[in-house]
C-alpha cells in the first residue's frame, strides 16, 4: 500500500521486496493470462521456467486459487510453488501487454522440480537439454517440501507484519501532521493572547494578528473589518486590516469590508462561502473563489468580521479545519475587540472625571478658571515637544489636571484674598502640593500623577517647595508641570494684578532659565505654538463674563 504524500517513508511492498531480495528469495510478476516475467535477475533455472509456455499455462489454470490464496503457497507443479503477496508488478515494470490483473509473487524452486514431468516438457518446449539444464541448476538453492511450506509461511507473516507496519507509519506520518498542525495554531493563539494589550494601540495588533492568521490557515488574503456601526472604533484611524501580497485585492477589500457586514447579516457561526457572486458584494468575486466569514461578536453584538479567501495551496479548498481554527482565533479577537471597547470607555471615563475634578479645584477661584485645563495643555505640548513617548505625554497631561488638586485643603478666603498674602496665608498656600499627593495616593492609577502634583512648585536652584530640590532631583514631570504653571500664571489676571503680556511672559520665562526652570525645558518652551493655550484662555475669558 503507497503511503500518501511522504516520499521518505517507503512502500511496504518495496520494504518486503528488499527483505525477500536479502534472504534470496526471487519474486515474479505473474499476469492472469499466462504471461510473467521474473522481477531482477533471477537465477538461471527460474528465468527458464518462468519463460516457459507451461508455466504460462499452469499459470492460466491456478490464477482463481493464486487471487484467492492471499499470502499461502499455491503449488503449479510438482517442485514449483508461488506465495501470492500482493496485486501489481510492484517495482517492477510488469508483464509486457498483460491488460487482465497482475500479482507479485514469490517463486519458489524445490527439490521434486527436477523429475517432475512439467520440467521435461519446459525443456522439450525450450529445446534445452535436460540432462544439461540439471547440472546447470544450483540444486543447493532448491528446497524440500517441508522447506517450501515452512518459507511460504514465513514469507506470508512477512507480508502482513510488513502491511501492519506500514498502516502504522502512515498513522504516525497522520498524526504527526495533524500535531504540526495543533502545534501552529495553538502557538499562533498563545502568540495572539499574549500581544492582547488593551492599552497600546489596537491597529499594530490588529495587523500582526492578520499577518500571523494568514500564514498559519494558508489563505491568499485574510481581513479583519471592523463594525462601521460600533461608536467605540469611530477613533482607529484604520477600521480594515488587510494581509495580502496584491494591492488590488487590498484596493477591493477596503471598499467592499462595511458591504459583506451587512451581507453576512446576523450569522454568528463561521461561513465558508463558495457561492462568492451570490453574496452580491460588488467586487468580492474577482478577488474571491471561495470565503471564510468569521462573525466576531460578543454578548450578540457583532463588532466586525474575520475573513479571507483561496487556499494558497491551490489542490485544496477551504474545510471544516481551516473554518475550526478560525472559530477559535474569532473567539480570542472577539474578546479583544470587546475589551478594547471597555478599556476605551473606561479612559473616557476616567478622563471625564478628572476634568470635573480639575474644574472643581479650579471653582475655588474664580479668577484661575481654566487654569489647569491651561497647565495641562502646554504640559503636554512641552513633554512632546521634549521628545516623551505617547504614554508620558499622555500621563503629564493628566498630571496636570489635578496639578492644584491639593488646593482643596486650602481655604477659600486665602486662595481668593485680594492683595498679599501673610506668612502664616502663605504657608497654608505652601500645603497644596502635599495635601494633593495624599488626595491621589489612595489611587492606584494615579501613582504616576503624583510626582507632578508634589513637585511643581519646586525651583532649579532649589528655592522652591515642599522639599527644595534642585536641577535634575526635581521629577521630570514636576519640572514641566511647574514652568506650565508659573507661565499660565503669568498670562492670565489674577486676584492681584493684571495678565502680563506674551512677549513679558516668555521674556520673564527666559530670565529665569536655570533659576527657577530648567534651562533645557525653556530652550524647549520658548519654541512653542502657543496658537491653542491662546484659544483656551479666550474660551475661559468668555466662560467667566458669561457666567
Ligand atoms: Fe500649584
Amino acid at each position: 500500500m503507497p503511503v500518501k504524500g511522504h516520499p521518505d517513508i517507503q512502500a511496504p511492498s518495496g520494504r518486503l521486496c528488499q527483505r525477500l531480495a536479502e534472504l534470496d528469495v526471487t519474486l515474479v510478476t505473474v499476469c492472469a493470462d499466462g504471461g510473467a516475467g521474473v522481477q531482477g535477475r533471477g537465477r538461471w533455472e527460474e528465468r527458464l521456467v518462468v519463460g516457459s509456455p507451461v508455466f504460462a499455462s499452469s499459470l492460466r489454470s491456478k490464477w482463481g486459487e493464486l487471487t484467492q490464496r492471499s499470502r499461502q503457497a499455491v503449488s503449479l507443479w510438482p517442485g514449483l510453488s508461488l506465495v501470492p503477496l500482493y496485486p501489481g508488478p510492484g517495482r517492477s515494470a510488469g508483464v509486457h501487454g498483460c491488460e487482465a490483473g497482475e500479482i507479485t509473487a514469490a517463486l519458489l524452486l524445490g527439490t521434486e522440480l527436477a523429475e517432475s514431468e512439467q520440467f521435461h516438457r519446459v525443456c522439450d518446449a525450450t529445446e534445452t537439454d535436460r540432462r544439461a539444464a540439471l547440472s546447470k541448476m544450483d540444486v543447493r538453492a532448491l528446497l524440500s517440501v517441508e522447506e517450501t511450506q515452512r518459507l511460504a509461511q514465513m514469507i506470508g507473516w512477512m507480508a502482513r507484519d510488513t502491511d501492519d507496519l506500514g498502516w502504522r507509519l502512515n498513522e504516525l506520518h497522520d498524526l504527526s501532521w495533524e500535531l504540526a498542525g495543533s502545534y501552529e495554531e495553538l502557538s499562533l493563539l498563545y502568540k495572539l493572547s499574549t500581544s492582547m494589550v488593551v492599552d497600546h494601540p489596537p491597529q499594530s495588533f490588529l495587523e500582526e494578528a492578520c499577518r500571523e492568521m494568514r500564514e498559519v490557515v494558508g489563505l491568499r488574503w485574510l481581513a479583519i473589518q471592523l463594525s462601521p456601526s460600533e461608536p467605540g472604533f469611530a477613533d482607529l484611524s484604520v477600521p480594515v486590516c488587510i494581509e495580502s501580497n496584491s494591492s488590488y485585492d487590498k484596493l477591493v477589500i477596503r471598499q467592499m469590508g462595511p458591504r459583506l457586514i451587512e451581507a453576512i447579516g446576523g450569522r454568528t457561526e463561521p461561513t465558508i462561502v463558495d457561492d462568492v457572486p451570490g453574496m452580491g458584494v460588488p467586487g468580492l468575486a474577482q478577488i474571491a473563489e471561495s470565503l471564510l466569514v468569521t462573525p466576531l461578536h460578543f454578548d450578540g453584538k457583532l463588532l466586525g468580521l474575520l475573513y479571507g479567501a483561496d487556499k494558497i495551496d491551490s489542490g485544496l479548498g477551504l474545510s471544516t479545519v481551516d473554518s475550526k481554527l478560525c472559530a477559535s482565533l474569532g473567539s480570542s479577537l472577539s474578546i479583544y475587540l470587546k475589551n478594547v471597547l471597555l478599556y476605551e470607555d473606561m479612559q473616557s471615563m476616567f478622563l471625564g472625571t478628572m476634568h470635573a475634578l480639575s474644574t472643581t479645584i479650579d471653582a475655588k477661584d474664580s479668577y484661575t478658571q481654566g487654569h489647569s485645563e491651561r497647565v495641562a495643555l502646554m504640559s503636554r505640548q512641552l513633554a512632546e515637544a521634549a521628545g516623551l513617548d505617547d504614554q508620558a505625554v499622555q500621563r503629564v497631561y493628566l498630571s496636570g489636571l489635578v496639578h492644584d488638586v491639593g488646593k482643596i485643603g486650602v481655604p477659600e478666603a486665602v486662595l481668593t484674598k485680594p492683595g498679599k498674602l501673610t506668612k502664616e496665608e502663605y504657608e497654608l498656600v505652601k500645603m497644596h502640593p502635599e495635601i494633593g499627593a495624599r488626595i491621589l495616593e489612595g489611587i492606584r492609577q494615579m501613582d504616576d500623577l503624583i510626582p507632578g502634583v508634589l513637585h511643581h512648585h519646586e525651583s532649579w536652584d532649589g528655592k522652591g517647595y515642599p522639599h527644595g530640590l534642585a536641577g535634575h532631583d526635581i521629577p521630570l514631570f514636576g519640572r514641566i508641570i511647574g514652568l506650565a504653571d508659573a507661565y499660565d500664571a503669568m498670562s492670565s489676571d489674577r486676584t492681584y494684578r493684571r495678565a502680563m503680556p506674551m512677549a513679558e511672559v516668555l521674556d520673564e520665562v527666559r530670565r529665569c532659565s536655570g533659576k527657577q526652570f530648567d534651562p533645557d525645558l525653556v530652550e524647549v518652551f520658548v519654541g512653542l505654538d502657543f496658537g491653542p493655550y491662546l484659544e483656551m484662555i479666550s474660551k475661559h475669558q468668555n466662560l467667566k463674563r458669561s457666567a
